[in-house]
């Protein structure tokens, strides 16, 4: 029997399409803007939402975190990526989520740290602005997108639970829904999807806690309620639903990891010197940019460089990769 084994690095067609130009975007978020300065729009919970529906957020644009390239379309972002709980196929997220519940959402934070204990996700993040930034996504199969994500800095978030001083390490849990979510009732990866950073990587400005995409509540295909945003490491970093946080002293196995070591390391620093042992990872499509001169050469940790080259200095990054 051929079983088909998940990999991030399958690959589907890409599905072409235009991306939203920077005037209609910038148009969209002023409209957004007058509506939230005048009271209009029904925030409600915020990043609450009902089975499949998004509702609109209320986002503070950083400036300090954006990029030259426009965005890429709300379209493109929500119907091509990879959330394995949902299917195979680029496609199966969009089409087989509907089902999953968002809302009410939870998450149990364990481990080396003080405040531990089930938490609802309002109060996680009522202290916090949710900020919108725009950062590029590079994914570990050599194409990238530009994405304009709102949620709270990682670190800001773990501090709130006094991680103790043998907190060396955060884990991630993603639900265990195999009923709302048909990619589960396969055994196709070791379910629920799990992942890990390092205590110095969590707490670097740049990580952030995503609950949302384009001033609106995540839709299902995407992570929500609550995912993971490391924009210089590969996507499959980004774990998606997540339902625990657990503060521990040795590194915490990952999904990927698991599944095929010598292909996905626990660091995924994104690095066009080391290739994937099947493909090479010095060049990456960009997703919406058309067909001509859509291959372009990726940078070292996804252009993050100054940000978090400091956080690997001395280490061989051939061997941990
Ligand atoms: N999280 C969970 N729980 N399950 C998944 O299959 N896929 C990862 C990551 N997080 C995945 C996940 C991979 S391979 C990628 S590329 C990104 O989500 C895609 O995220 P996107 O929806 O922002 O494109």
């Amino acid at each position: 029997m051929l079983i088909r084994r998940f990999r991030p690095g399958d690959s589907a067609a890409i599905r072409p399409s235009e991306i939203t130009s920077e005037h209609a975007y910038l148009n969209r978020r002023k409209l957004l803007q007058a509506a939230l300065a005048a009271g209009v729009a029904g925030l409600g919970a915020g990043w609450m939402s009902d089975a499949g529906a998004v509702t609109d957020l209320k986002v503070e644009r950083n400036a300090k975190y954006s990029v030259s390239d426009p965005p890429n379309s709300y379209q493109d972002i929500t119907s091509y990526n990879n959330y394995y709980e949902f299917g195979l196929d680029k496609s199966d997220p969009a089409e087989l989520s509907s089902r999953f519940k968002p809302s009410p959402w939870t998450v149990t934070v364990k481990g080396e740290a003080e405040n531990t204990g089930t938490f609802a996700l309002e109060d996680l993040l009522k202290p916090h602005t949710i900020e919108e930034r725009v950062y590029r996504l590079r994914c570990v199969e050599a194409w990238s997108m530009v994405v304009p994500w709102d949620g709270v800095p990682l670190g800001a978030v773990l501090k709130q639970f006094k991680p103790t001083s043998k907190a060396k390490y955060v884990a991630f849990k993603t639900v265990l829904r195999p009923s709302e979510m048909p990619g589960q009732r396969s055994g196709s990866l070791d379910w629920p999807y799990i992942e890990g950073l390092r205590i110095d990587e969590a707490m670097n400005p740049l990580a952030l806690l995503a609950v949302g995409l384009y001033g609106k509540t995540l839709p299902n295909q995407n992570g929500a309620p609550l995912r993971l945003i490391t924009p210089w490491k590969y996507g499959f970093k980004g774990i998606k639903s997540i339902v625990e946080i657990r503060f521990t002293e040795k590194q915490p196995p990952s999904t990927w990891n698991i599944s095929a070591p010598h292909e996905y390391g626990f660091y995924a620093n994104v690095n066009p010197n080391v290739d994937h042992p099947r493909w090479s990872q010095a060049r990456e499509r960009k997703i919406g940019a058309g067909v001509f001169g859509s291959r372009v050469p990726t940078l070292m940790f996804n252009g993050y460089e100054q940000e978090v080259a400091s956080l690997y200095k001395g280490m061989d990054l051939k061997k941990y990769y």
